[in-house]
């Protein structure tokens, strides 16, 4: 019995100084102070051992066993403290990286090309007005002079919100809403959303706008040319060329369309251009007296001259961008470039 005893000491405290890991060391215990562990089974047992061996026997027993459980003890405050050191190092912070920089935001290309614009508008006396994305479509359509029957009023070109509302197609609708509320003279130009069903390369269903409107007595349509190629020459450079080509526009009449020679190869044709060596960049026209009725102006006294303009293809033309789609993409490196 005494071997016996000496040979679990042995074994047991063997086993707790090699047991690598917790768990290991958790099944040692087990296997010799558990519920079935081996010096268990002997310390119930010493009934069965005679009375003058018996006290000797149970002294040398607790004895291992309280070896054991020290050894066990202590042997699993050296694996906690190993195992939370390798959990250290694992989630160790290197103090030598260096830190995360926050980034810096900056305005939107569009945005930039708005103020820019906006900016060179303001410098010959335009204010600047706001309106409405959902727009009703008396002043979208109809006050614009634009009949119910009209292409423009086309499905396939609106969205509509619910019946006699719109998502503006173009930001003319606010020359209504400012002339409604403004005596003449009025000068002011209009930056905003608008919105048609149409998707390609050159085309987003929300793209924005700047409309030009002055109203005065006998404004004429070399002011509109004069205005207009103040802008391009301010915007594009003094080299840029501009040329008015008749156009058709329900509000406006006469109307044209105005290009700039190409800003790639400067007119000489090239893929941008499709060879033609000039950019179309906005339509433009004297005020329809129509308009002028619906706005409550007496046709006889003012004059004036309005213009729209795309920004979104302003801003491809100037940098050289080959789809509108970037421009809502939102990818960093595409908009840090500006
Ligand atoms: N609203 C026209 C368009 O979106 C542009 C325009 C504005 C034309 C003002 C003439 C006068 O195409």
């Amino acid at each position: 019995m005494k071997e016996k005893l000496e040979t679990i000491r042995q074994q047991a405290l063997e086993e707790i100084t090699h047991a690598a890991e917790s768990e290991a060391l958790e099944q040692t215990r087990v296997k010799y102070l558990g519920r079935k562990g081996e010096l268990t089974q002997i310390l119930r047992g010493l009934s069965q051992v005679a009375p003058e061996e018996r006290k000797t026997m149970g002294q040398a027993a607790n004895e291992i066993k309280e070896a054991i459980a020290s050894a066990l003890e202590g042997r699993k405050r050296e694996l906690e403290a190993k195992e939370l050191e390798e959990q250290a190092s694992r989630n160790r912070a290197d103090l030598t990286l260096p830190g995360r920089r926050p980034r810096i935001g900056h305005k939107h290309l569009v945005s930039q090309v708005i103020e820019e614009i906006v900016d060179i508008f303001s410098g010959m006396g335009f204010q600047t007005a706001t309106g409405p994305d959902i727009e009703t479509e008396y002043y979208n359509f109809e006050s614009m002079n634009t009949p119910e029957d009209h292409p423009a009023r086309d499905l396939h070109d609106t969205f509509f919100v619910k019946d006699g509302v719109v998502l503006r197609t173009h930001t003319s609708p606010v020359q209504m809403r400012v002339m409604e509320s403004t005596n003449p003279p009025v000068a002011v130009v209009v930056p905003g959303r608008t919105f048609r069903v149409d998707n390609d390369a050159s085309h987003s269903p929300m793209f924005f706008q700047i409309e030009g409107l002055l109203v005065d007595k006998e404004v004429n349509f070399a002011e509109l040319k004069g205005a207009l190629m103040h802008f391009v020459h301010s915007f594009f450079g003094k080299d840029t060329a501009v040329r008015f080509r008749p156009h058709y526009f329900p509000f406006t009449e006469p109307s044209a369309e105005m290009d700039i020679s190409c800003t790639v190869c400067g007119g000489q044709g090239c893929r941008l251009c499709k060879h033609q060596g000039w950019l179309e960049i906005l339509g433009c026209g004297m005020v329809h007296p129509q308009v002028f009725r619906y706005a409550g102006y007496d046709v006889e006294e003012v004059t004036g001259f309005a213009f729209g303009m795309g920004v979104d293809r302003i801003a491809l033309l100037k940098h050289s961008i080959d789809s509108i789609h970037h421009l809502y993409e939102n990818d960093l490196r595409f908009l840090e470039q500006f």
